[in-house]
């Protein structure tokens, strides 16, 4: 049986590179042997996106985009999702699998995130690592929110109707290239028609392509680590790295724990609370969309409300173009500005564990103004609330464009050589 095996892993080899890529991803890919918690959560996304995908193709098989009404007056689309729920044999299991999935991606990238910023995993030589990370980002909100139309519920209907109007505060091509994008006058049969297109093929077939850049970037340099020491820099004879440990088996089976640790919280939430309180699939969403009929609270999924609020925070009309435009530009602006951390962060050191007490003291105030404008995005906005919202608006930005300074006046604590744990 094994010389079978043998033969046939020759036969292979000779035609395809399965043993030459296995060594160099896995089994002779030498990790950092200091990874710690937050280094869970790069294998822990890969693994809710291999969940989206295989959920996303068993719905698609009973789900109909279609706005138009059936006999008993529900929208077709609507009605497919309950038919789902209610018909198909473990649709149900299917449905809520996906939705608590979007949550789940958002909250593992989220960590993932934090852990680059905690340990400036963006920095050189990691910069495209990193921009390749926030096109994922970008393409999964995009991902998110052509999803969430698809119910056909109020939430969905109205949520599109107030980010594709968005487009139209632009200066002079906004309202043409709302229509344009809405493909109606109103959010409609042919924006679900396209948004679902985008859904199921467009977009994750983007996401795959960036994730393999992703992993592919990351392989090319090697991975940081808590300390942000370049392991390279110190090798054996062999020329392996001093602090590396094989990926596989050694990181395989540490992050199986957390992959069973994960799905055990994951089944928690599916099984007993899959609405979580209305922060992962909101009530509103369960009435069918009417045009007619305006919800008196619209509010994204919890995963967008911190630039929900940067977007109602401004309410001043600056020269002659309207707050909203300037809201849509502080939006845009609070994510795209993370696309330039690599060059941003001019400290000497990578980790946490070695800046200074600005860097540290920075950060924190960052984390609150994040935390504190994601949950006055799920608010209706009073006078007080957008006061609140504006400082922490400032603050964020604050964060990244004063990053220059206050990274190189900070007094950090000398890198070690080696790894220390
Ligand atoms: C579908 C989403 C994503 C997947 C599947 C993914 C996957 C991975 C994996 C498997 C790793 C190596 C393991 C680890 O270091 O945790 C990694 C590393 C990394 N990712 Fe992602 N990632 C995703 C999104 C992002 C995003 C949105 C960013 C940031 C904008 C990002 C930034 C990074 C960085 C900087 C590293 C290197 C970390 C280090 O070596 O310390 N990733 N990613």
């Amino acid at each position: 049986m094994s010389a079978m095996m043998t033969n046939l892993l020759e036969w292979v080899d000779a035609r395809f590179p399965l043993t030459s890529n296995w060594k160099a991803h896995l089994s002779e890919y030498y990790a950092p042997k200091n990874f710690n918690f937050w280094y869970f959560f790069g294998s822990l996304s890969l693994l809710v996106l291999v969940l989206q995908i295989v959920t996303g193709i068993f719905l698609t098989m009973h789900y109909k985009p279609d706005a138009s009404l059936n006999v008993s007056g529900v929208p077709v689309a609507f009605a497919s999702v309950e038919y789902i729920m209610r018909d198909v044999p473990w649709g149900w299991l299917i449905r809520y699998m996906h939705s608590t999935g979007a949550s789940a991606f958002f909250l593992v990238v989220y960590m993932h995130m934090f852990r680059g910023l905690l340990y400036g995993s963006y920095r050189k030589p990691r910069e495209l690592i990193w921009l390749f990370g926030m096109f994922i980002f970008l393409a999964l909100m995009g991902e998110a929110f052509f999803g969430y139309l698809l119910p056909w519920g109020q939430m969905s209907y109205w949520g599109a109707q107030v980010i594709v109007n968005l487009f139209s505060a632009i200066p002079f091509i906004g309202p043409d290239l709302s229509l344009w994008l809405r493909g109606d006058f109103v959010v409609g049969d042919a924006t679900l028609n396209r948004f679902f297109a985008f859904h199921v093929i467009a977009v994750p077939l983007v996401l795959l392509g960036l994730v393999a850049a992703h992993i592919l970037a990351l392989h090319e340099v090697g991975s940081n680590n808590p300390d942000g020491v370049e392991i390279k820099k110190k090798k054996d004879a062999r020329g392996i790295p001093l602090d590396g440990i094989p990926f596989h088996p050694y990181y395989t089976v540490k992050d199986i724990v957390a992959v069973v640790v994960f799905l055990m919280v994951f089944s928690v939430i599916m099984f007993f609370i899959p609405e979580f309180g209305g922060y992962f699939l909101e009530y509103n969403n369960f009435i069918p969309a009417n045009p007619l009929v305006t919800p008196p609270h619209i509010a994204p999924v919890w995963y967008f409300t911190p630039y929900y609020s940067m977007l109602r925070a401004v309410t001043v009309n600056f020269f002659w173009i309207d707050a909203k435009f300037w809201g849509v530009v502080a939006m845009g602006g609070g994510v795209l500005i993370l696309l330039f951390l690599p060059w941003l962060d001019r400290s000497p050191v990578k980790s946490i564990r070695y800046k200074g007490p600005i860097f540290k003291t920075a950060l924190g105030i960052f984390l609150v103004s994040f935390f504190t404008l994601g949950y006055l995005g799920m608010l209706v906005p009073t006078p007080g609330r957008t006061l609140v919202a504006q400082i922490c608006t400032v603050l964020y930005f604050g964060f990244f464009l004063l990053m220059p300074i206050y990274s190189q006046l900070d007094k950090c604590k000398p890198e070690p050589e080696r790894v220390t744990e």
